[in-house]
């Protein structure tokens, strides 16, 4: 293998997409798309860091209550991921006009997405900022429920991981599937949800 310099970024280095889900000032759902987001281990036991970058409507609810859940994308949610990633919900008064089935998180007082088949109810611990607007969010995972379908050991893990069709980032701001297939580039996918 031959290795070149290239600029810094992360292409190659697929990263599964979450819908953060926050509660807005009247008690209804708000939801936003990110990817950069990993985990970690502490002493209060399992936890993620979710990087927000500029502010944006999201991050302004994340610090408001303390609490979010991050809902894993599959493909059948691309659509509606796509437009929740590309709408900027201080601007679009209607963003929510668009919603998923939405129930509330099972410990914390969070919207979650029925059609997800993983939602981690996160609380946040501690909030650093990085400078340039981005601020990363430290949060332990308080709950995750996942599809029951996703538990039947009898299957194998790789037929599972089908089932659950995560979407992946994985460079050149496009979408993939888990086989690789291609799904379309940022913006695209919204497309086909018309002017509903
Ligand atoms: C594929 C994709 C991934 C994204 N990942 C992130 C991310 O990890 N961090 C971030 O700050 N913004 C990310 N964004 C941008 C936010 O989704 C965007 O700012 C959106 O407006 C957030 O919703 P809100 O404005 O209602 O809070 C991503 C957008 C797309 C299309």
């Amino acid at each position: 293998m031959s290795k070149v310099r290239t600029e810094i970024g992360n292409d190659f280095c697929p990263q599964s997409l979450f819908l953060y889900g926050t509660k807005q000032e009247d008690g209804s759902p708000h939801f936003g798309l990110f990817n950069w987001f990993s985990y970690f281990h502490s002493a209060d036991g399992f936890g993620v860091m979710a990087c927000i970058g500029e502010e944006k409507l999201t991050k302004d609810l994340i610090r408001k209550n303390g609490v979010f859940s991050a809902n894993l994308v599959t493909e059948k949610l691309l659509p509606l991921a796509d437009y929740y990633g590309c709408t900027y919900g201080r601007t679009a008064a209607d963003k929510m006009k668009r919603l998923p089935t939405v129930e509330r998180g099972e410990v914390l007082d969070v919207p979650t997405i029925a059609e997800s088949p993983v939602s981690y109810e996160l609380e946040v611990k501690k909030e650093i900022p990085m400078g340039g607007g981005s601020d990363i969010f430290l949060c332990i995972i308080r709950n995750v429920t996942r599809d029951e379908r996703l538990l039947d050991k009898t299957v194998a893990f790789s037929e599972r991981l089908r089932l659950a069709a995560p979407v992946l980032v994985a460079g050149e701001e496009t979408y993939s599937a888990i086989d690789g297939k291609y799904l379309g580039r940022w913006g695209e996918p919204m497309k086909t949800l018309g002017d509903r």
